[in-house]
């Protein structure tokens, strides 16, 4: 269990460079199972998700190798169609292999990717879409087991815009008999730039970045180089805790477009915002507003940057209202927020904050984003913060204390 202590930042300025993309990388690396050839992925920071994913890959056989954020996988005889628990029960993507190995293997067995924190995440939506394709699904023992003679397009609707089910279905039909057309599909960034990798292979992909995307079947895929997009969700998380701390920060290696919903709140909030070519200044003003917010899929306001405004929002007066509609347990930061003196009442979904100075306490991250909120608390709270479970933190957020420290903030590791 890791641990930081930190106080309050006076301000944050400077630069930070942003890494790519875990959640785009995540899916990236699933569909390299699909190769034929080797397959050079860069701008791929080390998280504990990307490495608990690249030992997915080498269970499989395949052999991965890193060099700087750069990662090269290369298909080998198959080693594994069963993962266990052991290997997946860390990292909720690990479900994101199911799409390619039946398209490649027709075959696997996967221990149930549990919940986490936030929520059940259920994986129906996936199931449904495999079976809607020819798949046959069994589960016993704690195991889903899935295989097929043959992998035959289809139209698939998705009840819920699922970022995970999208991505699984995608990969799954790329090497299916005739065309699949998924409705309803999920239109984040991180969709499109799976699909462009796909497509350097020999996919045949068009519509991502829409809500109906057309996938032909083709023979099989070759090995392909790319790059992965910016975080925009680490982004973000820069940006608020510039907001938060009355600082000037300039956030590089952005796509502005992907960061819309999160300039439009804190202009809302009266923070000035300067989009550049691929970077956006952060000038926060000297009066904050509270501000009402809902999160939606894309390109609403992003469920991942919630926790992060509901702390930035506790310490601006006034009252501010936050819905959380894609997860149905993602404000347990709030009870840790409330340690810190925030005054917030929950119903539901819903969180109406009235603003005050929050002050330093000892609290806990249960999950990435919360962790990354507690600590943009911890910058604008009076007196010292102590965080404990900070490997949440590591898991999405590469150099995220080293960084901050270099804008101003004082942050401690107490390993
Ligand atoms: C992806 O998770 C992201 N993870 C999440 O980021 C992100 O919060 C989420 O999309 C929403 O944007 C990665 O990309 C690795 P969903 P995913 O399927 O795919 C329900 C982070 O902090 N649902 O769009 O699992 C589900 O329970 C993480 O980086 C079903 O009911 O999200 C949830 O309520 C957290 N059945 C909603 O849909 C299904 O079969 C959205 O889930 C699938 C999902």
């Amino acid at each position: 269990m890791s641990k930081i202590v930190l106080t309050k930042a006076d301000t944050l300025q400077g630069c930070v460079k942003i890494n790519g993309a875990k959640n785009a990388a995540l899916p990236i690396l699933a569909a390299t199972l699909l190769a034929n050839e080797p397959c050079v992925i860069k701008s791929i920071p080390p998280l504990a998700d990307i490495e608990n994913m690249c030992e997915i890959l080498k269970h499989a056989g395949y052999q991965v190798r890193r060099r700087n954020t750069t990662l090269s996988i290369q298909p080998k005889p198959l080693k594994n169609l069963k993962f266990p628990y052991e290997l997946t029960n860390k990292l909720r993507a690990s479900f994101l292999i199911a799409g390619p190995l039946l398209a490649k293997y027709k075959h696997l067995e996967i221990s149930y990717p549990g919940g986490c924190a936030i929520g059940a995440r259920p994986v129906d939506l996936h199931l449904k879409g495999f079976e809607a394709l020819g798949a046959i699904i069994s589960k016993q023992n704690g195991y889903i087991e899935i295989f097929t003679d043959k992998l035959t397009g289809n139209k698939i609707y998705l009840d819920f815009p699922s970022v995970g089910a999208t991505e699984n279905l995608i990969m799954a039909a790329c090497l299916a008999e005739g065309q699949t057309v998924i409705e309803n599909a999920a239109i984040e960034p991180e969709i499109t730039d799976l699909a462009n990798f796909l497509n350097s292979m020999g996919a045949e992909i068009s519509g991502a970045g829409t809500d109906t995307i057309k996938i032909s079947g083709v023979k099989d895929l070759s090995g392909a180089d790319h790059r992965v997009i910016p975080d925009r969700i680490e982004a973000g998380t820069y940006m608020v805790a510039a907001a938060a701390c009355h600082g000037h920060v300039t956030v590089s290696n952005v796509i502005c477009e992907h960061l819309k919903p999160i300039i439009a709140k804190l202009r809302e909030s009266g923070i000035e915002v300067i989009e550049n070519y691929n970077s956006v200044t952060v000038n926060a003003a000297e009066r904050f507003k509270p501000i009402d917010l809902k999160t939606l899929p894309y390109p609403g306001f992003p469920t991942d940057m919630q926790a992060q405004f509901s702390s930035y929002l506790s310490g601006i007066p006034g009252t501010s209202i936050v819905t959380e509609t894609i997860f149905e347990n993602r404000f347990m930061h709030l009870g840790e927020l409330k340690r810190m003196g925030a005054n917030i009442k929950t119903e539901g979904r819903t969180a109406v904050i009235e603003g005050a100075a929050l002050t330093g306490a000892k609290v806990k991250a249960t999950d990435l984003r919360a962790g990354a909120a507690l600590v943009i608390a911890g910058l604008h709270a009076d007196g010292e913060t102590e965080i404990s479970d900070c490997q949440y933190i590591t898991r999405g957020y590469y150099q995220f204390y080293e960084n901050l420290n270099q804008l101003g903030a004082n942050i401690v590791r107490i390993d």
